[in-house]
């Protein structure tokens, strides 16, 4: 071989070389988001439930320096910086947290684009304040979820919100707050604006736009719904507004959801809101030690103890109603842990609690999510009711039912019609030790229900007979007497 033939040669190898590498590096970072997995543990769980994101920003995420130019350019919607986007929405601060994120968020930086991308983890839903300490685990009763979808839907359809405007915005927050920027970043987010501009359309109802009219308050969200969204399935009625519910039970659960419609793999079942975010399925299935750790990390919550004195006595009495009341459904439970509990679906005109949540499940949207390479991991079903959950914690799991409807258990302790017809919600205003649950001065009408009063101006009205938001049903335990309800009440403390 010439030397000019062996350089061509070299040249042509070399180039066909760094293709390979940067194609392997590409599906590398595709599959992976390219941050490596840490070790399987309850640990690495913690990260990943707590302070990391699971990755594939391009889809789940939006670039944190149009966060900030967003933030200061819509503060009506958005809130101008993040102590009032926490007070607007109900997310939370925590002080010991190196990053000065609300809890919830990460930031990301995604290798390929030189972006950092702001992502969000299972704490915004599933971490809650409860006298002043931040519970993994317990669903946030305070956060407004679907009205900050919302109010992104609203700032993206706006004319201003445009890529001639907040490139440069985007740059200048960039600047400012030290965040790295370059022409990758500014191209991320100009592709960014155009997928959020697609995604939400200005008059129209856009691919997203079944959401606009769902807003299920405080402490609740549309998990269905987004489901749908998510699988090309039109969004309808009946909406699935469901309480943002307690996690640590899950180690003991067969299914995922309160329907009990999620089968399957177990780990992978946790990517569920990562799927609903349009996670690639292939990038979800190349993440299957990041499912573990989570899982594994479900399973070393313990819920917090009831943190007033309990009438040992009174307790022990209420162990004996509960065991004739409740265990058949809930299980028997020993000191702070479950004994044994086997799940099972009561069906709905057994338990007659609101069924929108259940018949939200659509066989359209069983259908739709029986395709694909998830569908051999997780599998929905359509329901026949609701799963009696495990009940350990429940003192601090208020508002009760899968709608959060009934505020208090002394409430779901009674008959539905002597259950307050409406009440306040979110605003954190405290929680019950008495009554175990939500807070609220009582005002009985003058045709006789009972209503609870608006504790903050920062509280919701909550009003039974909204769709999807009834407090009927789940009549057990309703006739005891006074003396069995009050013991019963003592033990379930202790659960
Ligand atoms: C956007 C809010 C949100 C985020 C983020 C979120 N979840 Fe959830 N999660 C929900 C809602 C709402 C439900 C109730 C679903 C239902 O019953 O239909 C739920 C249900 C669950 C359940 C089933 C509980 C039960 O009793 O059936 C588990 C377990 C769970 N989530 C774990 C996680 C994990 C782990 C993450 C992070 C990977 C996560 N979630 C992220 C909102 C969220
Ligand atoms: C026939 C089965 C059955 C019996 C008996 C039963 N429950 Fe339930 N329980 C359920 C079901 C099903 C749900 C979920 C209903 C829903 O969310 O719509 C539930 C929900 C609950 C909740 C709300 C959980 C939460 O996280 O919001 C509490 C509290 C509860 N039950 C307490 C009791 C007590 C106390 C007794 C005994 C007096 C009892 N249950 C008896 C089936 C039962």
């Amino acid at each position: 071989m010439n030397r000019p033939r062996l350089r061509a040669w070299l040249v042509v190898t070399a180039t066909a070389l760094l293709l390979l590498v940067t194609l392997a590096f590409g599906v590398y970072v595709y599959l992976t988001g390219d941050e490596p997995d840490l070790p399987i543990s309850a640990e690495s769980g913690r990260e990943y439930f707590r302070h990391r994101s699971f990755g594939s920003p391009f889809e789940t995420g939006i670039p944190f320096a149009l966060v900030l130019a967003s933030l200061e350019r819509f503060p009506d919607e958005l809130g101008r910086d993040r102590d009032a986007f926490c007070a607007k929405f109900g997310t939370l601060i925590d002080p010991g947290s190196p990053s000065s994120l609300p809890v919830g968020f990460a930031v990301r930086s995604d290798q390929l684009s030189g972006t950092e991308f702001l992502m969000t983890n299972c704490s915004l839903c599933h971490t809650a304040e409860l006298n002043g300490k931040l519970i993994d685990g317990l669903g946030n009763r305070n956060l407004r979820l679907n009205a900050l979808n919302q109010a992104v839907m609203r700032v993206a359809a706006r004319p201003e919100f445009n890529a001639a405007t907040m490139v440069p915005a985007s740059a200048a927050a960039a600047k400012r707050r030290g965040i790295p920027w370059g022409w990758r970043a500014a191209w991320a987010t100009e592709a960014a604006i155009g997928v959020l501009k697609k995604l939400y359309p200005a008059n129209s109802a856009g691919p997203m736009g079944g959401l606009k009219s769902v807003d299920a308050g405080p402490g609740r969200n549309t998990p269905v719904e987004f489901g749908k969204e998510a699988s090309g399935v039109p969004v309808a009625p009946p909406y699935g507004l469901t309480k943002l519910p307690v996690v640590w039970t899950y180690g003991r659960r067969e299914s995922f959801s309160c329907d009990g419609s999620l089968k399957g793999d177990k780990a992978f079942a946790l990517a569920a809101v990562e799927f609903n975010k349009k996670m690639p399925v292939p990038a979800i299935l190349a993440r299957a030690a990041r499912w573990e750790s989570v899982y594994a990390y479900l399973k070393s919550l313990v819920p917090p103890a009831y943190p007033a004195p309990i009438d040992e006595p009174l307790a022990e009495r209420g162990r004996a109603v509960f065991q004739e009341n409740c265990s058949y459904c809930h299980g028997t439970y020993g000191p702070g842990r479950p004994v044994h509990y086997r799940e099972r679906i009561v069906p709905l005109d057994v338990v007659g609690t609101d069924p929108d949540r259940l018949h939200a499940v659509s066989p359209e949207l069983v259908a739709a999510r029986a395709r694909g390479a998830f569908a051999r991991k997780v599998q929905l079903e359509i329901s026949k009711g609701y799963v009696p959950p495990p009940l350990d914690g429940i003192w601090c799991r208020g508002p009760y039912l899968h709608n959060g409807s009934v505020p208090t258990i002394v409430d779901l302790l009674r008959a539905p019609e002597d259950r307050p017809e409406s009440f306040y919600n979110g605003g954190d205003t405290g929680y019950d030790l008495a009554r175990l649950g939500l807070p609220y001065d009582e005002e009985t009408r003058p045709d006789g229900r009972r209503i609870g009063r608006r504790g903050s101006d920062r509280q919701f009205l909550f009003d039974t007979r909204g769709k999807g938001n009834s407090n009927a049903g789940h009549e057990f335990g309703v006739d005891l007497d006074d003396d069995d309800k009050r013991s019963l009440l003592e033990y379930l403390k202790q659960l």
